[in-house]
């Protein structure tokens, strides 16, 4: 079995596998900004301006069946739309081994473990493609948050409702979805010590007063959890 830590080291395992066998896989390389010939559009995804990928074979029998992850450059929720050209478009992405997309835009992705025979063997919610730690076959972390709307009294604003995240973890079995511990910031972390202005905002757009990013179980069996408000300058 293969006990994916997370998305992101599925995602280099696969770079490396990639590597190893010689695929190369660039994409074009002199663009103008007018120029859109780097990107695909679908009529059925219109929010999405898909890498083209130029995929060359040196030893096609020598690659195993399977799909390629390409990174996913930090903001997965769209960005307003230029024809300026980047080296990392909104991903992440999955392609198939022609480069034809077949799955994109995982903010709400799930941790999921495959066997050696890259076969589902368990999957799970995992917040914001954070932390999806294996610690024991069938049992993970799972970073898991939930929204709440609560009362601002804490910050000086009392019958001031505002919708929150609450970021915690699941101790999860990932086969079966049976929850054998969770834990949340809720009645944990008051509002008052976040540095984000939990009251700005628009209404429907929780304030991210807490973000969780990283869970661990230690040698005691219990949990700590890394946890930090989102800054602009330090986007979690
Ligand atoms: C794709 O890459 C190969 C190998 O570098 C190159 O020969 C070919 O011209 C490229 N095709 C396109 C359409 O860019
Ligand atoms: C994510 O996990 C849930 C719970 O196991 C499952 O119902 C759902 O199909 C999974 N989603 C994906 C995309 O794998
Ligand atoms: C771990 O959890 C146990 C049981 O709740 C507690 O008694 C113990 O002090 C905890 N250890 C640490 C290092 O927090």
């Amino acid at each position: 079995m293969i006990p994916f830590r997370s998305f992101y080291s599925s995602l280099a395992i696969r770079l490396v596998f990639i590597t190893y066998f010689t695929i190369c896989l660039s994409t074009a390389t002199i663009f103008v900004s007018s120029d859109d010939s780097d990107l695909v559009s679908y009529v059925t995804l219109p929010d999405h301006r898909v890498l083209k990928c130029n995929i060359t074979y040196y030893d096609r029998q020598a690659v195993a069946p399977g799909y390629w992850f390409v990174a996913p450059y930090w903001i997965t929720g769209g960005e307003p739309y230029t024809n300026r050209w980047m080296p990392y478009q909104i991903g992440p992405y999955i392609f198939d081994q022609d480069g034809t997309v077949i799955g994109l835009d995982l903010e709400n992705a799930n941790g999921t473990v495959l066997n050696n025979r890259y076969q589902i063997t368990g999957s799970t919610p995992v917040n914001d493609k954070h932390e999806f730690y294996v610690y024991a076959p069938g049992r993970s972390l799972a970073i898991h948050h939930r929204r709440e709307v609560v009362d601002l009294w804490k910050i000086g604003m009392p019958g001031v409702p505002r919708l929150v995240k609450l970021h915690g973890f699941r101790d999860i079995d990932y086969t079966t979805g049976e929850i054998f511990f969770e834990w949340d910031s809720q009645g944990h972390v008051p509002l008052d010590e976040s540095f984000i202005a939990v009251e700005a905002g628009p209404p429907d757009d929780p304030a991210d007063y807490l973000h969780a990013n990283s869970v661990e179980k230690t040698k005691d069996k219990n949990g700590t959890v890394s946890l930090n408000p989102p800054s602009p300058s330090c986007p979690t």
